[in-house]
């Protein structure tokens, strides 16, 4: 796999103010643990290794401070601005140069994935297109919505439709080849002034080379997007971490269980944190050692 990851954790949070009058919409907190952190956790249990996290001049500094350059978890992390929220397909021409002739995979930062991540290993392992996923939703007309046509495959793709013509929404995590930045730079801005995603998915489905598979209902893809889809988003985690005394999204165990970092640092990492519920799990995590019982999925 030749690809690189972006998360793209912008936006002004307007529809969750006053909550993000402070802090960010991707550090509010999802039960026990800052919202990043669940996307971040998916692109590490996808195999990456080198992610590019772009938001707001302002909200940079803090995001940077939490996760830093990536070394404790044994990953890059490298950041840059997104000045004005102009779209989300914008996060590949912010991130050019970082990508160079990699392929890509976007994450969106309030997007939560909790379930099987074999579609996803799936995708980054296609050489060539792109790939996208549909989510059986009751609500399509507030996402991407994709169409299938009578044989299975993806006929058309429309952002925020009145009038869905399915009722599968795409969820914000997607996977291109390295010719994504160039299509990027072909796009124009849409009505609302932004390089729309499902723009870019648009150009891959026109020329036969967009992929999308379907989640099995199984699989858990939480909204982040209002003040109740976030408190339910949270209660679902609480439910799960309660059931299992499994961690969801908690990235020194998504470290250690992937081999980004060996037991000594994941020890080093649990005596530079602070008492509480946290360092205990954690600690647990460590002293089982890398042999124990994890069933899938981490996160
Ligand atoms: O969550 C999946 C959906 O995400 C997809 O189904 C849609 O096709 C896609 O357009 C997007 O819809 P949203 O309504 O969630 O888009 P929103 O503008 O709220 O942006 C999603 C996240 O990306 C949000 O946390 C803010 C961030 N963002 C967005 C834009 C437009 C940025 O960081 N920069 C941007 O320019």
């Amino acid at each position: 796999m030749n690809k690189k990851a972006i998360l793209l954790a912008g936006g002004a949070g307007t529809r969750l103010y006053p909550l993000t009058k402070i802090v960010c919409k991707q550090l509010l907190p999802v039960y026990d643990k800052p919202m990043i952190c669940y996307p971040l956790a998916t692109l590490m249990l996808g195999g990456l290794r080198e992610v590019l996290i772009i938001s707001t001049t302002k909200d940079l500094p803090m995001l940077e401070d939490y996760l830093g350059d990536g070394s404790r978890l044994g990953i890059q992390i490298e950041y840059a601005a997104q000045a004005k929220p102009e779209g989300i397909a914008q996060a590949f021409l912010i991130g050019a140069d970082f990508l160079g002739d990699s392929g890509a995979s976007l994450i969106l930062g309030d997007n939560i994935f909790y379930g099987k991540l074999d579609f996803y290993r799936e995708a980054l392992a296609l050489e060539r297109g792109a790939c996208i996923f549909g989510y059986q939703v009751r609500d399509p007309q507030r996402y991407g919505v994709v169409e299938f046509g009578p044989d299975g495959r993806a006929i058309s793709l429309e952002e925020k439709p009145k009038q869905p013509k399915s009722h599968f929404a795409i969820p914000g995590l997607y996977v291109y080849d390295n010719r994504v930045v160039e299509y990027c730079r072909a796009l124009e801005p849409s009505a609302r002034g932004e390089l729309e995603i499902t723009d870019l998915n648009s150009v891959y489905l026109k020329q036969n080379e967009l992929h999308v598979k379907l989640l099995s209902r199984g699989m858990a893809w939480l909204d982040t997007g209002t003040q109740t889809s976030l408190l339910e988003a949270g209660n679902y985690i609480a439910t799960i971490e309660h059931r299992q005394g499994l961690k969801i999204a908690c990235l020194e165990e998504v470290a250690f269980r992937t081999g980004c970092i060996d037991q000594s640092a994941l020890e080093r990492l649990v005596g530079a944190l602070p008492k509480g519920e946290y360092r205990d799990y954690l600690k647990l995590v460590c002293d089982e050692g890398p042999t124990a019982y994890h069933p899938e999925p981490v996160a």
